[in-house]
């Protein structure tokens, strides 16, 4: 249902508020996959509600084109990879890494293919385990995280985490602190210890820097997955960058040398739908098995993705009158200005910003 729609003096319809823009979107980074999930067959994504095919040509890097044949409208992702080509499953037509279409055999002459028939290319690269893809030209490069590149760090994945909400919704609750002791009590907070500490958000072009100490739960039998000692309340030193638009890279310390790094990026799949994949590094428990982090943070996000998905709008408003902030809520009211001064958030005529869908 669209929500809270109203129509304008000139008698046009207008969305009131502000919301993500789809449009602006397309010129940034978005993970669409883990790299390991495409091996030699195409895989189908969703990104800002486009649809996506990915494959990897013969050296073995990674493409994205739109899914969408443009002889008969059939989904690519169906076909099949021919050396440098990807071949539609339905008359076989096979199309370069350009968007060009190379061959169409019901030709005498399979070569003669006229201009038209061309299907859209996009930018991909693969970094940190994750294909990313932009629609448009990208204004900022992705985060640099040296640890993720560091063979001295273990590494786990852990998602994706397909919710019904907008990734900005995601990455909110991600960086929200009052939630921890109440969502997650015993595992990222303690009931007992509910006051967010002070902190100052300082805003870099499209990065919000933050730290935090902050009182944590003990490691729990179940899940000893943190570098803090078992005995006492422990505190955590969070440092963080939340790098507009959807990607959060967090530095966790405990005073010493065990340091844990947490990656979360959010897929935009449609304006009311996000997949969130995390990559978490550490220097200590190397022989851990993955598992133990995993199950974590399958527990985590589950327990997050009941409340996220419950809050209306299913996107955030950027408006900041559109819900209370208190002091506490210092990332989120940074978050929703820079988003706005960047122009990923505005508002704009219905329809040209993801409002959620009829
Ligand atoms: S629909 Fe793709 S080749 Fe005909
Ligand atoms: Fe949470």
């Amino acid at each position: 249902m669209l929500r809270g729609r109203d129509s304008g003096k000139d008698g046009t319809m207008h969305a009131p508020g502000a919301f993500a823009d789809m449009v602006a979107l397309r010129e940034a980074w978005h993970p669409v996959a883990f790299g390991r999930d495409l091996a030699d067959r195409p895989v189908h994504a969703d990104l800002l509600g486009q649809p996506l095919v990915l494959w990897r040509g013969q050296d073995g890097q990674p493409r994205a084109n739109s899914d969408l044949c443009v002889h008969r409208g059939t989904a690519l992702s169906l076909g099949w990879v021919n050396g440098d080509e990807l071949v539609c499953p339905y008359h076989g037509w096979r199309y370069r890494a350009d968007g060009r279409c190379a061959a169409i055999p019901q030709l005498e002459d399979p070569s003669r293919v006229p201009a038209k028939a061309r299907i859209g290319a996009f930018g991909c690269q693969e970094r940190y385990g994750l294909v990313w893809v932009a629609l448009g030209e990208p204004r900022w490069p992705l985060p640099e995280v040296p640890e993720l590149e560091d063979d001295t760090w273990a590494l786990v994945t852990a998602g994706p985490y397909r919710w019904r909400c907008d990734a900005a919704r995601q990455v909110e609750n991600f960086t929200d602190f009052g939630h921890f002791p109440w969502v997650h009590p015993g595992l990222l907070g303690d009931p007992d210890r509910p006051v967010v500490p002070r902190h100052e958000v300082r805003t870099e072009g499209n990065v919000l820097h933050y730290s935090i100490v902050r009182p944590e739960a003990a490691n729990t039998e179940d899940f000893p997955v943190f570098g803090n000692e078992q005995a006492g309340p422990p505190e955590r030193r969070s440092r963080y960058e939340l790098h507009l638009p959807y990607t959060i890279v967090l530095r966790l310390g405990w005073g010493g040398e065990r340091g844990m790094v947490y990656f979360f990026a959010s897929q935009p799949v449609a304006a009311d739908r996000s997949a969130g994949y995390v990559i978490i590094g550490r220097n200590y428990n190397l022989e851990q098995p993955d598992r133990v982090i995993q199950e974590f943070e399958d527990t985590i996000f589950g327990q997050d993705q009941v409340v996220v998905e419950s809050q209306r709008p299913e996107q955030v408003p950027f408006d900041l009158a559109a819900e209370l902030h208190l002091k506490f809520d210092a990332v989120a009211v940074a978050y929703r200005k820079a988003m706005r001064a960047l122009g990923l958030a505005s508002s704009a005529p219905a329809g040209t910003v993801g409002a959620p869908r009829a």
